[in-house]
C-alpha cells in the first residue's frame, strides 16, 4: 500500500514518552501514515511523516491538527502546570469529532474515587477517568481507552534512587505489603497496544479498556536499599539508564 493509501493517525504526546512509543509503534506497524502533534512542531521536525502544532490549552489548534486524520491517540500531562485533564479532554474529543475522526483512542486511568467509594482522591487517576464518559458520549465510530502501568522508566527517572538512611542508594515507596496493588511496566510497550487498536477495531475499537501491566508487584519485592534490591528492579534499572544516557 502507498503512503498515500495508508491512513493518517494523529498523535498527541508525541514527543513524551506514550505518544513516542505510539508514534514509532505505528511507524514500525508500516500500516499508518503518522502526524505527530507537538506544541513545539518546529523543534521536532523528523518525528514523523507529519509534524504539525497542537496545544490542548488552545482549542482553536485542535480541529486543523486533527483534520483529514483518521484516528487520534490522546494523552494528557497531569504534572504539568496549566494542565486541567477534563478540560483539555474534553476540547480534544469536540475537535476529534468536528474533524471527522473515526477511531479515537484516550490514555486513561482508573477511576480511583469511585472504586474506593470515595475513601481515596487520586485526581491524575480519576480525573482522567471523568474524560472516559466525554469519549464514549462523542459518538465516534470506534473509541478504545488504554491504561498506562508505573513506568519502570521512573525508577532511573523521576524515581531514581535516593540515598537511604543507611547510606546505600535506593527505592522506597510506601506501600501496603500485604497486597499486591502495583502494576508496572515498559511504557515503551504502550505503543504497541495503540497500534493493535488502530488496527483491529473490529476487536478493541468498541470502548474496551486495554491495560499495559508488564508485572503485578508487592511491595517489599520492590523496595529496598541497593543490596536488597530486587534482580528485576536491578536490571530494569540499569538497561533504562544505559538507554537514556
Ligand atoms: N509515570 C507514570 O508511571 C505514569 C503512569 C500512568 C499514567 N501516567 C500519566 O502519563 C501522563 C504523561 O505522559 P508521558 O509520560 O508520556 O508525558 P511526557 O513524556 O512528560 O510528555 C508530555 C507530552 O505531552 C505533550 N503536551 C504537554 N502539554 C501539552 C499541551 N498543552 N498540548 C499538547 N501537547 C502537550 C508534550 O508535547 P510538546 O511538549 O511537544 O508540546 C509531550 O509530548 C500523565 O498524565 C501521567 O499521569 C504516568
Amino acid at each position: 500500500m502507498s503512503s498515500n493509501n495508508k491512513k493518517l493517525i494523529a498523535v498527541i504526546g508525541a514527543t513524551g514518552q506514550q505518544g513516542g512509543a505510539v508514534v514509532r509503534a505505528l511507524q514500525a506497524s508500516g500500516q499508518f501514515k503518522v502526524r505527530a502533534l507537538s506544541r513545539n512542531p518546529v523543534k521536532h521536525r523528523d518525528l514523523a511523516d507529519e509534524v504539525v502544532e497542537a496545544d490542548l490549552n488552545r482549542p482553536d489548534t485542535l480541529q486543523p491538527a486533527f483534520a483529514g486524520a483518521h484516528g487520534v491517540f490522546l494523552v494528557t500531562s497531569f504534572w504539568l502546570e496549566g494542565t486541567d485533564e477534563f478540560t483539555q479532554g474534553t476540547a480534544a474529543v469536540r475537535a476529534a469529532k468536528a474533524a471527522g475522526v473515526k477511531h479515537f483512542i484516550w490514555s486513561t486511568l482508573p477511576d480511583v474515587k469511585a472504586i474506593s467509594g470515595g475513601k481515596f482522591d487520586v485526581p491524575h487517576f480519576t480525573g482522567k477517568a471523568k474524560v472516559d464518559r466525554v469519549v464514549t458520549e462523542a459518538g465516534f465510530a470506534n473509541h478504545t481507552f488504554v491504561i498506562a502501568p508505573f513506568f519502570y522508566q521512573n525508577l532511573a527517572g523521576a524515581m531514581a534512587p535516593q540515598q537511604q538512611a543507611d547510606g546505600f542508594m535506593g527505592w522506597a515507596l510506601p506501600l501496603d505489603p500485604s497486597v499486591r496493588c502495583i502494576h508496572m511496566g515498559d511504557i515503551r510497550e504502550l505503543g504497541t497496544i495503540v497500534a493493535g487498536a488502530f488496527a483491529h477495531p473490529d476487536q478493541a475499537g468498541h470502548g474496551e479498556y486495554l491495560p499495559l501491566v508488564g508485572e503485578l508487584r508487592r511491595s517489599p519485592r520492590c523496595s529496598g536499599t541497593s543490596k536488597r534490591i530486587p534482580t528485576w528492579v536491578r536490571s530494569h534499572a540499569t538497561e533504562l539508564r544505559s538507554q537514556t544516557k
